[in-house]
């Protein structure tokens, strides 16, 4: 097969990349090596075998030239940091997946497949259990509740307790600009991909985890923090009370969903979630990484957390467990993988105060109420 993967010079996509050559196909990325997750320009690992296009998802000569000759395609490419340039996630997310569809049905491609990658992010605060309500989707959790330290979520329908559930992919509640982005891209994928006849896949990836994830962006998962932070021997700061359950994915479980989803008929028009399949709490995933660094150094507790996060969010992965696929790896195996990898680079900017700081200037974090803040250490911004 000829294979396009838009983003391929990403985190997800280059290991996509590399299994797509490992199965004798032939691959053509197209990637702008935006910033800042390639702050120090092209990767290294991109592979002299696959055919590279620097260009634009947003522009239409650059992909129409990327999806010339070509049988599937594999839709990475993404805007991701959740900071408040609203227009660029639509631009990026939502208008370039319809531009894929506008020129595959203008140009009456041959296209195989394609397959969009979408975000757990789509699926907000998920799914709860009230014991008088049953089945409740909350909103995100209000700031004023946030700032007095109340970080439960309570039930919509009677403000009582609510238990967490894992989340199937019926449950659709985007609550911020990513997600909304990423939700626009899975109906265009699925519904234009249903009205003309061109099979499409999207998946929802819990928090991915493994090598190459950029060390630069702003807004990251909990893992890539930890270790960079521990790398510099930092202590890495812990939002909220560190309870927030969530799963994590390792990138080897991510590109084997990513290639059934490819040669399997039976994916054809359905949203997959591809998460880890167990919950862990943000405090469980630092003390594993502390101990993959072997580091004794303590997280911060400081009353700072993000304001639009879910509390938790867990994936219930029974739908693509039917097609055959699995979760193989653990956050202790993805946590040692990312390590190496770190202690292989030369030449790591430290950036995590500075995205710390823009973070805090576009009001991404917030803190709690000056009274509730933490007495010691005293409050500064070390993200
Ligand atoms: N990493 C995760 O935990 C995670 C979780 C859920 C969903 N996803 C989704 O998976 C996909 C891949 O994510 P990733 O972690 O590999 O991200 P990444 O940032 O490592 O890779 C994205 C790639 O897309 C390229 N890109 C960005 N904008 C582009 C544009 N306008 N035109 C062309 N190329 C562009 C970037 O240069 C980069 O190489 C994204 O769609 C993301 O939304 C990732």
């Amino acid at each position: 097969m000829r294979v396009l993967v838009t983003g391929g010079a990403g985190f997800i996509g280059s290991h996509t990349v590399d299994a797509l050559l490992a199965g004798g196909h032939s691959v053509r990325i197209l990637d702008n090596l935006s910033k800042p997750v390639h702050l120090k320009g092209r990767p290294d690992y991109i592979p002299v075998a696959a055919e590279f296009i620097l260009g634009d998802v947003r522009n239409r000569y650059d992909l129409e030239s990327a999806l010339d000759g070509v049988d599937i395609v594999f839709h990475l490419a993404a805007y991701q940091d959740y900071l408040t340039d609203f227009s660029k996630f639509f631009q990026v997310n939502a208008v370039g997946t319809a531009l894929i569809y506008e020129i595959i049905v203008a140009r009456k491609l041959p296209i195989q497949k394609v397959i969009v990658a979408s975000s757990q992010a789509v699926m907000g605060e998920g799914k709860y259990l009230c014991s008088r309500c049953g089945i409740v989707y909350p909103n995100i959790r209000s700031l004023s509740r946030l700032k007095k330290k109340q970080w439960g979520v309570g039930c919509p329908e009677c403000g009582g307790e609510v238990e967490s559930q894992p989340s199937p992919e019926s449950v659709i509640n985007p609550q911020n600009q990513y997600a909304m982005s990423k939700h626009s891209q899975e109906m265009i994928a699925i519904n234009l991909g249903q009205r003309y006849g061109i099979p499409s896949v999207a998946l929802r990836y819990s928090i991915v985890q493994g090598p190459r994830q950029s060390f630069y962006n702003a807004y990251s998962g909990a893992a890539r923090l930890f270790c960079l932070h521990l790398y510099f021997k930092k202590a890495p700061t812990i939002y909220e009370d560190g309870r927030q359950i969530r799963d994590y994915i390792n990138i080897m479980d991510v590109v084997a969903a990513n290639l059934l989803v490819m040669e399997s008929d039976k994916a054809n028009y359905q949203v997959f979630n591809v998460g880890g399949g167990r919950a862990y709490s943000v405090l469980e995933l630092f003390e594993i990484t502390a101990a993959g660094f072997k580091s004794k150094l303590e997280p911060r507790i400081s009353g700072e957390f993000r304001f639009g996060d879910t509390r938790h969010i867990m994936s219930d992965i029974s739908r693509l467990t039917r097609l055959g696929w699995r979760p193989r790896y653990t956050p202790e195996k993805s946590i040692k993988d990312y390590r190496n990898w770190l202690m292989e680079q030369g030449n790591i900017d430290d950036v995590m105060d500075y995205a710390a700081q823009e973070m805090v200037r576009q009001r991404v974090i917030r803190r709690v109420s000056r009274a509730l803040l933490p007495v010691e250490p005293k409050l500064t911004v070390n993200l």
